[in-house]
C-alpha cells in the first residue's frame, strides 16, 4: 500500500453476538472501576458494535438502570449501534490532517467506496467512519484501515484503500 502503515490489520475478527460471550466480556471486566465504559468498549471490539441485547445485561451486573446504560451508550458516538461492515476505515478530520488537505482526501475516500461518512454500505462491505485525530498528525491524511495505520494519503493509497475494501 502507499503511504505509511504502521499497524496490524485486525480485520474478520468480530464474533457474532451471543448472550454467553456477552456475559463472560462483562464477567471479565465488572472487576473494573467504572466497568460500564471498559464493557462497552469491549463488546464493540469483539462484536465490532453494542448489540441492543447486551444493554439489560450491563445493567444487570452493573446493578444500573437500562436507561443509564443506554444513555451511556447513546452519548459516546464512537459506539455502533449496528454491526459495522466487512471492512472498517476511519478517516482523520481534525485539524492538522485538514491543514494536510484531509478535505479534498475525505470527499475522494468516500467517493471512491461509494459510502458515506457515519455509514455502512448497504452491501456490507464497508463502514465508514471519520476520527478526530490518530496521533499521526505529521503524515496527513491520515486513516485506519480495519486496524492498521496509514498516513500520507494519496490518490495511489486511496485506489488500494478501494481494491481492499473490495475484497
Ligand atoms: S490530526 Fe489527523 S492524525 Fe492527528
Amino acid at each position: 500500500m502507499s503511504g505509511i502503515t504502521v499497524a496490524p490489520s485486525s480485520r474478520g475478527r468480530h464474533e457474532a453476538w451471543s448472550a454467553e460471550r456477552g456475559r463472560e466480556i462483562i464477567a471479565e471486566h465488572l472487576p473494573l472501576e467504572g466497568a460500564t465504559m471498559p464493557i462497552l468498549h469491549a463488546m464493540q471490539e469483539t462484536f465490532g458494535y453494542v448489540p441492543q441485547d447486551a444493554v439489560p445485561l450491563i445493567a444487570e451486573a452493573m446493578n444500573l438502570s437500562r436507561a443509564e446504560v443506554h444513555g451511556t451508550f447513546t452519548f459516546y458516538h464512537d459506539f455502533r449501534h449496528e454491526p459495522a461492515g466487512k471492512h472498517i476505515v476511519k478517516v482523520c478530520v481534525a485539524e492538522a490532517c485538514q491543514a494536510a488537505g484531509a478535505r479534498v482526501t475525505t470527499d475522494k475516500i468516500a467517493k471512491a467506496l461509494d459510502c458515506a461518512y457515519g455509514e455502512t454500505r448497504p452491501d456490507g462491505q464497508v463502514t465508514l467512519e471519520p476520527i478526530y485525530c490518530l496521533g499521526l498528525c505529521a503524515c496527513g491524511p491520515s486513516a485506519m484501515v480495519n486496524g492498521r495505520l496509514v498516513g500520507l494519503i494519496d490518490d495511489e493509497a486511496i485506489d488500494e484503500i478501494a481494491a481492499e475494501v473490495r475484497s
